[in-house]
């Protein structure tokens, strides 16, 4: 398949700086500090595009505010990977009705990859008429350009059109925290899983040159960044499309090597690309984190072939045996979807099994949700939706035991943990291996890695005791 990248021009980045003057020229002739809200659906991949549409939107003069009320633009950064995401996202879009009627200056912007799809702009042009503007991921850089269209003139936009390749570096980025950063080091998706919307939303898959990343993260280490996750749908094809010889154990490898005190993660891989150079790397840098999110879908060597998984169960299971021999604490974690059409009990049965032979950390579990133009919508699907949500629930319970025992198993050791937030009077944090902590602490210790003693746990978190005398392990 053809892979085609088209960089954002010098010249292209230019007059979107000059639309961000001419908005902010705009509000300054109103005598009026304009309010933005941005509300993000979705993975990881939109969390990093909001933080640059609130760049984009502070470069152009808007203060970030909570909520949609009174904001004089509202954009709802969407997500199309299942059903449910969908109806949410046109759930709230009705509920802005009320929010412009009273607020009739409100500028209403519709994105992310739910905009990527033909038959939503339809609905939106036809049973929404308050959105001011629809755009796909493609044309996230041209938000100024928006901006000052809607505020100049009448009418709506809809940019729904596919750029093939579009990589916009230099974009301003308002990040949410100051200990944890996303940076993506690549788009889109090459593999068309038949269930999965993404590669027709976001596009075929391109990569950000190694250079621009590693100065990105070298910039983020400097300002005091503690953990950084790189982003990417199949982050192990990183570099395929460059030709420079830098795959993405390469690109971990080099930046791990940047001075500092840091922590770096990954997501997602694909097993059909994960590499045992890349266990190698992991092992041989202190600084990256045992921790490896490898999406397995299916343990049914049948439903994997129709899922378009390209591996089986035996490549799977050992890519997990060669991680755990070069890394004995590494953390997995996986997702799962139950009910594909034409899933049957026995293959339910190998999934069941797989999770029992993995002992995950912890799993993502979702019911299969058809999405319009991929394969899988049009397989035959006899499996009724009751007994799809039983399997679920025999999933849950299989992994949640799993996770509690996992989880007892730190109890009474002293492991290095990120303070990264508090909830009430506790600290939060998160292990090497991506574990969330809950320990009593000092805000101060926020932002600074520090060895806690586990002495409780639940399913999905650990507790424990800020131990600063005690050596700690990693995992
Ligand atoms: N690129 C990542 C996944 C991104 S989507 C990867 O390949 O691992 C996150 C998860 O959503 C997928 O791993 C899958 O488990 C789930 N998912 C994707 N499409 C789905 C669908 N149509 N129905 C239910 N779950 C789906
Ligand atoms: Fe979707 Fe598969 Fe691509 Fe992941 S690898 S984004 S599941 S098509
Ligand atoms: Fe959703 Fe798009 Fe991410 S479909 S999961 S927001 S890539």
């Amino acid at each position: 398949m053809e892979t085609r990248t088209a960089v954002i021009t010098a010249e292209q980045m230019h007059a979107q700086d000059g639309y961000c003057q001419k908005v902010r020229e705009y509000w300054t002739a109103q005598n009026a500090v304009p309010t933005a809200y941005v509300e993000t659906y979705g993975c990881q991949q939109n969390e990093a595009d909001s933080e640059i549409l609130r760049g984009l939107l502070e470069r152009c003069g808007y203060t970030i505010c909570g909520g949609p009320e009174g904001a004089d633009v509202v954009i709802f950064n969407t997500c199309a990977i299942r059903e449910h995401a969908e109806q949410r996202v046109f759930g709230n879009l009705g509920a802005l009705s009320h929010t412009k009627r009273r607020h009739p200056e409100q500028k209403i912007f519709l994105c992310g990859c739910m905009a990527g799809q033909t038959h939503v702009a339809e609905r939106v042009k036809k049973s929404y008429p308050y959105v001011d503007v629809c755009f796909n991921p493609h044309h996230l850089w041209q938000l100024p350009e928006y901006l000052h269209r809607v505020l100049t003139k009448k009418g709506r936009i809809f940019a729904t059109e596919e750029v093939p390749g579009v990589i916009a570096e230099g974009l301003p980025q308002k990040r949410q925290g100051r200990v944890k950063a996303w940076v993506s080091i690549m788009y889109g998706c090459n593999n068309f899983c038949s269930y999965c919307i993404v590669p027709y939303v976001r596009g075929r898959e391109r990569s950000r040159r190694p250079e621009a990343v590693i100065e990105e993260c070298r910039g983020l280490i400097a300002a005091g960044y503690k953990d950084i996750t790189l982003l990417g749908q199949n982050v192990n094809s990183y570099g395929k499309d460059l030709g420079l010889g830098v795959d993405f154990a390469d690109l971990l490898a080099q930046i791990a090597q940047i001075p500092g005190e840091f922590t770096l993660r990954f997501m997602t891989s694909h097993p059909k690309d994960a590499s045992f150079k890349l266990f190698d790397t992991m092992a041989k840098y202190p600084n990256i984190a045992h921790q490896f999110h490898l999406p397995v879908q299916s343990g049914s060597d049948r439903i994997l072939k129709a899922m378009n998984r390209c591996y089986d169960r035996a490549q799977y299971l050992s890519l997990i045996e060669y991680g755990r021999k070069v890394m004995p604490d590494i953390v997995f974690t996986s997702d799962i979807i139950v009910g594909f059409p034409g899933e049957t009990e026995e293959d339910f049965a190998a999934t069941l099994e797989l999770c029992e032979a993995v002992r995950y950390d912890a799993l993502f579990t979702f019911i299969y949700s058809p999405r319009r133009g991929t394969p899988a919508a049009s397989l035959p699907d006899p499996t009724p939706r009751a007994e799809k949500n039983a399997r679920f629930d025999r999933l849950l319970e299989v992994q949640n035991r799993i996770s509690e025992q996992r989880h007892r198993d730190y109890i009474g050791k002293t492991v290095r943990v990120l303070a990264d937030g508090a909830d009430g009077d506790m600290l939060t944090g998160r292990t090497d291996g991506g574990r969330l902590v809950r320990f009593p602490g000092d805000p101060a210790l926020i932002g600074q890695f520090v060895p806690v003693t586990i002495t409780g746990h639940t399913t999905w978190s650990l507790t424990g005791d800020y131990a600063p005398s005690k050596e700690v392990r990693h995992g």
